[in-house]
């Protein structure tokens, strides 16, 4: 057996970040005092980091690209089949099937988001209300597809017996020696901070821009300030 490096360490950062703030995003939930405050300080990074990962998935190192992962219909279809036998093939970066669940996360990652932003009150408090019911329903199906993530990376460990956890952890795979893998090129780290350093300042801003007592659009919010 060899090991071979698979997820760089800008991608690792992300995923355990991105992982830590919408897990806590989906349990601190208020409309106003402190845990309005948490919630929306977790939603914002959760914004900016994928925001990050956006612009990783074009720049970052080989297997974080989305061209890495993104897989055509027959390959999925292939894939699932062979999941549905109960024998999916190992993969070294994400599997077909993981790799489109990816793209869900990301995607309503940053719908939730963005419409909490607007929740927030960025564009005003008619607004506010008006995206309410918008940000509970992505946040909801957000959770959903966290809950598939998380039951997918189990299923694809026990059928494989690949621990991906882990090399999701410290970013290697074992493999077979007679494998023609090699490491993947991993991203600039250096490259990742010029990336971070714009989109953690335009999260800055955008905290500034909420008010962080209460929710603008939220009924409590309104009653108590007529
Ligand atoms: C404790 C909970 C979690 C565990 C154990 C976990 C585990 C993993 C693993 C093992 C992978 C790599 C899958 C592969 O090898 O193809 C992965 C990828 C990913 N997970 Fe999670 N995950 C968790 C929570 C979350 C949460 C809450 C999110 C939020 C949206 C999330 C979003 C993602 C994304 C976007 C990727 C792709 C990583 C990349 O290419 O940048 N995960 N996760
Ligand atoms: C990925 C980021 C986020 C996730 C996953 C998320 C998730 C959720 C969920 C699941 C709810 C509860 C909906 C319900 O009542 O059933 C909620 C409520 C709320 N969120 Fe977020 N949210 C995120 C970001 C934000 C941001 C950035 C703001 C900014 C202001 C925000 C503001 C609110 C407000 C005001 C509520 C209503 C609280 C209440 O019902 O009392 N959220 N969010």
């Amino acid at each position: 057996m060899k090991s071979i490096v698979v997820w760089d360490l800008p991608t690792r950062a992300f995923h355990w970040a991105l992982a830590a703030s919408v897990i806590l995003a989906l349990i601190i939930i208020e409309d106003e005092g402190l845990a309005y405050t948490i919630h929306v300080i977790l939603g914002v990074a959760a914004l900016v980091l994928v925001l990050f990962r956006l612009v990783w998935g074009f720049a970052g190192g080989e297997r974080a690209r989305f061209t890495d992962f993104v897989a055509g219909w027959t390959t999925v279809r292939s894939h699932t089949l062979q999941l549905l036998r109960l024998a999916p093939p190992r993969h070294i970066g994400h599997n077909p099937l993981g790799g489109w669940a990816v793209l869900v996360l990301l995607a309503l990652t940053l719908l939730a988001a963005t419409t909490g932003v607007l929740t927030g009150g960025l564009l005003g408090s008619a607004t506010a209300r008006a995206v309410d019911g918008i940000h509970e329903l992505f946040g909801s199906l957000l959770q959903l597809m966290v809950f598939i993530h998380i039951a997918g990376v189990i299923v694809d460990w026990v059928l494989t017996r690949d621990n991906i956890v882990a090399a999701m952890w410290h970013g290697r795979k074992r493999i077979e020696d007679t494998s023609s893998a090699v490491s993947a090129r991993g991203g600039s780290v250096l490259l990742a901070a010029a990336i971070a350093v714009p989109l953690i300042v335009f999260g800055g801003y955008v905290m500034t821009q909420i008010d962080l007592t209460a929710a603008p659009g939220r009924s409590s919010f309104d009653s108590e300030t007529g």
